[in-house]
């Protein structure tokens, strides 16, 4: 028997709980006010479009559909960038943020043999882990959370990084770190791309919440920092499951930055083979929902706002938990409010995160990550109780 999913084997746990005040903060899924998962109005509006047409249901290409691929280019990169002016990014429509991150590695694994090594950040999301041991990398940690102040280590990540054998490939959270809300601001991006540069690392940058922090241009910061520094290989995965609430539409994306055009073509040959010979070609429905919005100005306009509110509704549930905390005599949870993103790494012990499961049909990550999305005026002060309570 193999063990569950900490992540998604909390979720089948919490499904299976049959009392009606249970929260599940587990997963990082965004829950709108009412505690639902919302469905976008630009989506509809596209989904409709569809219902109408009708179209036939070919396969899509390897590398998926074109008008998705390009939008997401746009997106990443920014319109007008250098990198794609030039035609060095090979961008493939994926499976999810999980699907780009395997496809990367099986990819990557190929071409580097026995030295694939993978620098991942200390802590990071538990998939991380699995996709890359299993693709056959070597993992090696690097600092990066700092405990006692909740805050980055950022003299260690630099230490770290910089031991970093060239060559290395470096998984890097763009935005809205997974677990720890810990972000590095521009200034500190700007010193570990030059790092990555100096040392000849070659940077793997996963951003699966592009949006959910500052806003789209905002979040992707260390994306375009990498792509004016003059490093001529990078990856960067992507997922819109959060930003566009298309989980179960395995929406997202990979690309492959390379040198300039010729090695964009080898790069997208590669990627395609790997493709092929894992699951032939991507799903079209969730690709034409999103090709749909971002290919429209008035309905990009439109996701843009309800992506706004989405990470309003997060800022405001982060300060009114630290609030209620406060009023309840917890300890400080201040540092809730300098977090960024969907994830909290409350400092809960195993223990509490148990007890909160147990006691009041609250379910948290082991490790003590809350996902603050799923926090709604509705359940704040329940779970604000239940979390003073194990804290006494
Ligand atoms: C999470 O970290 O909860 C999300 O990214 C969902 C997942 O697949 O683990």
């Amino acid at each position: 028997m193999a063990p569950g999913d900490p992540i998604l084997g909390l979720t089948e746990k919490y499904l299976a709980d049959p009392r009606s005040n249970k929260v599940n903060l587990g997963v990082g899924v965004y829950s709108d006010d009412q505690g639902r998962l919302p469905v976008l109005k630009a989506v509809q509006q596209v989904e409709q479009a569809l219902v109408r047409d009708q179209s036939p249901r070919g396969y899509l290409p390897i590398d998926g559909l074109p008008a998705y691929t390009a939008a997401t280019q746009k997106l990443l990169f920014g319109a007008g960038s250098a990198v794609l002016e030039a035609g060095r990014a090979a961008t493939v429509q994926t499976i999810g943020g999980s699907g780009a991150l395997r496809v990367g590695a099986d990819m990557l694994k190929q071409v580097l043999g026995d030295k694939a090594t993978l620098a991942i950040s200390n802590p990071s999301w538990g998939n991380h882990h699995a996709v890359f041991r299993t693709a056959g990398f070597k993992l090696i940690d690097y600092r990066y959370y700092d405990a006692p102040t909740r805050g980055l280590d950022f003299a260690g990540m630099l230490e770290d990084l910089g031991k970093l054998e060239p060559g290395t490939v470096v998984l890097l959270h763009a935005c809205c770190h997974n677990p720890t809300g810990v972000d590095l601001d521009a200034t500190q991006w700007a010193q570990v791309v030059a790092l990555l540069k100096e040392r000849n690392l070659l940077p793997f940058v996963d951003m699966a919440y592009q949006g959910f922090d500052k806003g789209i241009d905002a979040d992707a910061t260390a994306v375009r920092l990498l792509a004016d520094s003059g490093i001529e290989n990078f990856v960067v995965a992507n997922s819109y499951s959060k930003s566009f609430s298309l989980y179960g539409e395995r929406v997202g994306a990979l690309s492959f930055v390379g040198a300039d055009r010729d090695e964009a073509a080898r790069l997208r040959s590669k990627i395609k083979q790997t493709i092929r010979a894992n699951y032939s070609s991507p799903a079209a429905h969730g690709a034409k929902l999103v090709a749909g919005v971002l290919g429209s100005p008035e309905l990009r306009t439109l996701w843009e706002q309800e992506l706004r509110e989405m990470r309003e509704r997060i800022h405001a549930m982060r300060a009114g938990f630290v609030d209620k905390l406060a009023a309840l005599g917890a300890p400080d949870f201040g540092f809730i409010n300098q977090q960024a993103g969907m994830f909290s790494y409350s400092g809960l012990s195993k223990e509490q995160v148990d007890r909160l499961r147990e006691e009041h049909a609250i379910y948290a990550l082991s490790s003590g990550r809350i996902c603050v999305a799923a926090l709604t005026t509705g359940n704040l002060d329940y779970v604000a109780r239940a979390v003073a309570e194990v804290c006494r």
